[in-house]
């Protein structure tokens, strides 16, 4: 097994933006002890899958969910599914609790009510801390998928060495996926995408599955729209998918 001190992890994104509302502080103090991934000793490693009170069929990661919004959707669609999202920026990670309480745009709320939104399952498992903190923790092959979705880019050639996608990232999530895994990167900046490319074409763990361009130029049948693509969208820009399968 790898040993990763989490020191040597340095985040050098966001970590907050602009100040909470009372409800949005209200989810953080009440709700997310209630979704949180638990604490971890030294030297623990665990399945993730475990992580959670029922059985799941299978267990997805997804790196940096942002508001949270494909993470929310995706885990409504797939009540037997388990699902982690890491994400250290706490506005974002206040709005995926507004999602999965059902609390979007609403004020006032008592810390003693507040839960899961109707007719969800407890099937997500929240880490509002840096990724890489988890990955020694978690046994090999411990995900079905993994999701990467429009990782901040990075452009400046002295800051490449941070970009998620790369050559010390690499090796760890292909240990973390099982044979057969995915992950799924998507991004609307170009030089990101090529360097993804260039890096996962290098890895012999892992294998494109697009047969014709119309399977990076158009999201996944499954696809949740995030809220960095509508972004992108919306400024006429054309994101990529990609999909690559765990040897
Ligand atoms: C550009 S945003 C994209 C958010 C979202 N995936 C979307 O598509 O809307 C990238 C996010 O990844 C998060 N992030 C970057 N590195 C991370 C890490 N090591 N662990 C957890 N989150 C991370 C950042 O805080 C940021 O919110």
């Amino acid at each position: 097994m790898e040993t990763q001190n989490y020191k040597e992890n340095r985040f050098y994104g966001r970590r907050k933006g602009k100040k909470l509302k009372a409800s949005r502080v209200v989810l953080l103090e009440a709700f997310l002890p209630k979704v949180r991934l638990r604490s971890f000793g030294d030297g623990e490693t665990v399945n993730p899958a475990d992580e959670f009170s029922f059985s799941p069929n299978e267990v997805w990661l997804e790196v940096g969910f942002g508001g949270g919004e494909h993470l929310a959707e995706q885990s409504r669609r797939r009540p037997e599914t388990g699902f982690i999202g890491a994400e250290v920026f706490v506005n974002g990670v206040t709005s995926l609790l507004a999602h999965l309480s059902g609390t979007e745009g609403k004020g006032n709320l008592a810390p003693e009510n507040v839960g899961l939104a109707d007719g969800r399952t407890d099937n997500v498992r929240v880490y509002d801390e840096d990724v890489r903190d988890l990955f020694p923790h978690f046994k090999d092959g411990s995900f079905d998928r993994i999701y990467v979705l429009f990782p901040d880019p990075w452009p400046k050639r002295k800051h490449w060495g941070r970009r998620f996608i790369g050559p010390k990232n690499l090796p760890v999530l292909s240990r973390l996926l099982k044979s057969g895994g995915e992950l799924r990167v998507a991004s609307d900046d170009m030089k990101y995408i090529r360097w993804s490319l260039e890096h996962l074409m290098k890895s012999q763990d892992f294998e494109w599955t697009a047969e014709r361009a119309d399977d990076w130029r158009k999201p996944p049948a499954d696809w949740v729209p995030t809220r960095y693509e509508q972004k992108a969208l919306a400024q006429g820009k054309k994101p990529v998918y990609l999909t690559f399968r765990r040897k």
